[in-house]
């Protein structure tokens, strides 16, 4: 079991919390990132070529959510599964191709994950715990190897 029912449980109901909110949250732990690393945002095609704030680009926001609900369905698929799937309009072995041609790297996944979790805590501070930050952790940790490993 690479995930425990208390561990999914967690993710679930911190995710339930912020649903309403997620894409804000989201949009916010990628300007996070960027103020960390501004480069990583010249790896997507759709900022270099764009002239909207960051904060403005709904593509931006769409990546940023679809890593938050991939990160929060991991928790799930981990559980029930043992292993992460990333559902059924795309695969790992698709967003690994994605990822390594645009230049992705090591750091920007680990930055994202730092970015993802302060995010959480700010978003959901009544809830936060070590065994909170360490369920996302887990959750994120296993989507994210399982691309890396397919790059
Ligand atoms: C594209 C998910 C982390 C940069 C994508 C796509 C998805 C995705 C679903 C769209 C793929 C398609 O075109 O069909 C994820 C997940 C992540 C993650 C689940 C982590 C758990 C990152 C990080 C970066 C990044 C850390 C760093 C900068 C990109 C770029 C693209 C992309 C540059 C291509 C966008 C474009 O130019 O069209 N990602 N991503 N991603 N992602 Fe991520």
């Amino acid at each position: 079991m690479v995930i425990t029912a208390k561990q999914e449980a967690l993710v679930v109901s911190s995710w339930n919390e912020m649903k309403d909110d997620a894409p804000t949250f989201a949009l916010k732990f990628f300007l996070r990132l960027f103020e960390i690393i501004p480069s990583a945002a010249k790896r997507f095609s759709f900022l270099r070529d764009s002239s909207l704030p960051l904060d403005k680009n709904p593509k931006l926001k769409a990546h940023a959510m679809g890593v938050f609900v991939m990160t929060c369905e991991a928790a799930t698929q981990l559980r029930k599964t043992g292993r992460v799937n990333v559902g059924a309009n795309t695969s790992v072995q698709h967003l690994a191709s994605v990822h390594f041609k645009a230049g992705v790297a090591d750091v920007h996944f680990e930055v994202l994950k730092f970015a993802l979790l302060v995010t959480i805590k700010e978003a959901v501070p009544y809830m936060w715990s070590e065994e909170l930050k360490e369920a996302w952790s887990e959750s994120y940790d296993h989507l994210v190897v399982a691309i890396k490993n397919e790059m």
